[in-house]
């Protein structure tokens, strides 16, 4: 089954606020994101719009024929801009002002009351909605309980276990992925994930079982550097074609 590439395009968004102007366009690196084969875009729009902003939103949905996955914390102001967009997509990410980046999953379990209208009203409205949580059993039962369709699993830990392919931690936290891919999809769940995916680690994820899409972003905005950005999301295609058995 193909597995899909979601090109986070955030990273973009921070060089061009890195001067305050309009380059480099992340509208643009979604163009050619979808000319290079990604099957979505995703982008987070931060409380603080470090990188992504609502114009960037307007014009993705507007100018893009991609289907769009917007990221975004579980807030009323979120809720708003989601529903007046209505993306193809809204996965639910927990948010903290201080974090560089998205460091945990979401704790479904233990934002059930919070989570359950807020869902509803997205899944109301037509939005496919992903929440980005840990491989563990109860987020996952939680996720299902919650009436999301997809989950995101957070592929963070995975990422940062070391590049050693006789790593036993690196051998946990995959069995982790594994293990919540299956149980996940027994539920009935979309599983997706994410987060740290580089060339080097993507492979045995992309060949879990039951694995639907990846969503990647700071590799492939870093390597574009010295790539291309075209150069290597097709790389990245390739590499995640060759883990499904795809020619
Ligand atoms: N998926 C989710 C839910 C994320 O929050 C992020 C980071 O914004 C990613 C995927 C992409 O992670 P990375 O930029 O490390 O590839």
């Amino acid at each position: 089954m193909h597995l899909r590439l979601g090109v986070n395009i955030d990273h973009v968004a921070t060089i061009r606020n890195a001067r305050g102007g309009d380059h480099p366009d992340p509208v643009r690196a979604a163009e050619l994101a979808a000319a290079a084969g990604a099957d979505g875009i995703t982008a987070h729009l931060r409380e603080d719009r470090r990188h992504i902003r609502d114009k960037d939103i307007e014009r993705l949905m507007g100018e893009i024929k991609l289907p769009l996955n917007l990221e975004m914390a579980a807030t009323e102001e979120m809720l708003t801009i989601a529903l007046h967009y209505r993306p193809h997509a809204v996965c639910i990410v927990p948010e903290r002002r201080e974090e560089v980046t998205t460091e945990g999953g979401l704790d479904a379990a233990g934002q059930h009351n919070h989570l359950k209208p807020f869902i509803s009203r997205l899944v109301d409205a037509g939005i496919r909605v992903s929440l980005f949580i840990n491989a563990d059993g109860h987020q996952l039962e939680a996720a299902h309980e919650l009436g999301a369709p997809v989950v995101e699993l957070h592929t963070g830990a995975y990422a940062h276990a070391g590049d050693a392919a006789d790593s036993a931690l690196l051998k946990a936290e995959l069995d982790r992925l594994v293990r919540g891919a299956e149980l996940g999809t027994s539920l009935g769940l979309e599983v997706h994930a994410g987060h740290g995916l580089t060339f080097g680690n993507v492979s045995p994820v992309a060949e879990i079982a039951g694995m639907r899409e990846l969503n990647i972003g700071h590799f492939l905005i870093g390597e574009a550097i010295f790539d291309g950005l075209s150069a290597t999301i097709r790389k990245m295609r390739t590499l995640m074609d060759k883990a499904r058995g795809v020619a």
